[in-house]
């Protein structure tokens, strides 16, 4: 089993194309870099991830004699995604004399695979990069589809490119020491992709889901969580394969994330309320505003309800802080471009499975289906 490689996922963009493998190991990457003669390699990652994991990476790296790798450790969190951490990292690496043979490595979360692509993407004007995710979110969502970004002082993700990576391994063995908030965060994704896009997967996830929440459950032999990961991986490569630089189709995968955004705009992007847990609650109120618009049945909202907060997300707002400026939270959604003059575009479901995007939704309607939301839990 240890040399088993799970599976291989291609993503078709011709002269940028490149290949998820899924494994739990490093073999799919000792094979790529035997491959390619780069010179030197820079690894990018945070000191969570160094402590645990960067001594293994490090051993298989030497194994191949390569003569110069340098390690680049940030400060775990958000905050790594600034402009600062971005020169300092881009100086670091002018300091080593990079070439066009030389690789960077995103070790990390969706902060370090973010970052990293951005740096390799501006790196004389683009070197090679890898994506070597070691969080569930970074695994299904991040490292898949070649959007990087660094933070501005007026919003998340402001700055940024479209950089595919060489290729992108998920070890799961690496989600044996993700704590469990951030397996729960990363699961969000993972059910957005049913949601969206497949009804088999969704019925799956419902009687699954424990294989992947519950890091106890993992094993060598976690095929259920290989099945997660690959679904989720091939589902968002079909759909950046279709629409690679976000024109159209590729807005689907905003599913839940207007709402999301609003409220986390709301908690100040802080660990009070982490990205997926946004999106759980995101996705309960897409799902209240498709049955207000008569798209869905009510039997859907609840069902997918239950499903959340079977897997331990937590629905009311209250819970996560005690006060709400609702009329701020509303208008909000005005920060999204997309959305002008009262009329608000959303991607809401047809069916579990089925999705679309929605304009001119009204203003009216989105506002009774917040403050629905939020009487529905003060009342409790
Ligand atoms: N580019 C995209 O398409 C895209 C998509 C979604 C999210 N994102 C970005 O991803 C970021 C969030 O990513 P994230 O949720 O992975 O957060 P993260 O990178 O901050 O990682 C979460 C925490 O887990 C720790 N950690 C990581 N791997 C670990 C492991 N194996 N064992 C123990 N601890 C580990 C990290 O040090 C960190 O403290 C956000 O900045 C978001 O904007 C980008």
């Amino acid at each position: 089993v240890i040399n088993q490689n799970l599976s291989k996922i291609s993503i078709d963009l011709a002269s940028r194309s490149y290949s998820i493998d899924i494994a739990y190991n490093l073999k799919p990457l000792d094979v790529f870099i035997g491959n390619n003669n780069y010179k030197k390699i820079f690894i990018i990652t945070d000191s969570n991830i160094a402590n645990i994991h960067l001594e293994e990476l490090l051993q298989s790296l030497h194994l191949l004699n390569l003569s110069s790798i340098i390690k680049l450790v940030v400060e775990p969190g958000e905050t790594s995604k600034s402009f600062k951490v971005f020169q300092d990292l881009s100086e670091e690496i002018i300091a080593n004399q990079p070439d066009r043979k030389s690789l960077v490595i995103a070790f990390g979360g969706g902060v370090v695979g973010d970052l990293s692509g951005f740096i390799a993407s501006t790196m004389l004007r683009g070197i090679d990069f890898i994506q070597l995710p070691t969080t569930l979110l970074a695994m299904v969502d991040s490292s898949v589809g070649g959007k990087t970004a660094i933070n501005s002082k007026i919003g998340k993700n402001l700055i940024g490119t479209f950089y595919q990576p060489k290729m992108v391994l998920c070890n799961l063995s690496y989600l044996k020491t993700l704590p469990k908030r951030q397996l729960i965060n990363g699961y969000a994704e993972v059910l957005k992709y049913g949601l969206i896009e497949d009804l088999d997967f969704f019925y799956w996830l419902e009687n699954n889901y424990t294989n992947i929440v519950e890091s106890s459950k993992y094993s060598q032999a976690n095929e259920n969580l290989s099945f997660a990961v690959s679904k989720s991986c091939k589902i968002k490569a079909k759909i950046v394969v279709a629409d690679e630089k976000e024109q159209n189709l590729r807005a689907v995968l905003n599913f839940g994330h207007s709402f999301a955004h609003i409220l986390e705009q709301e908690t100040g992007y802080s660990n009070l309320l982490l990205h997926g847990e946004a999106v759980a609650i995101g996705i309960s109120l897409a799902n209240r505003l498709a049955y207000r618009l008569k798209m869905i049945e009510s039997e859907v909202v609840a069902r997918v309800d239950r499903h959340l907060i079977d897997v331990g997300f937590v629905l009311n707002p209250y819970k996560i802080k005690p006060e709400w400026d609702i009329e701020n939270l509303k208008n909000s959604i005005f920060l999204d471009k997309k959305n002008e003059n009262q009329k608000l575009t959303f991607i809401l479901l047809e069916n579990i499975g089925k999705v679309k995007i929605v304009k001119n939704v009204n203003f009216e309607d989105f506002s009774c289906v917040i403050d629905d939301y939020f009487k529905g839990f003060l009342n409790n």
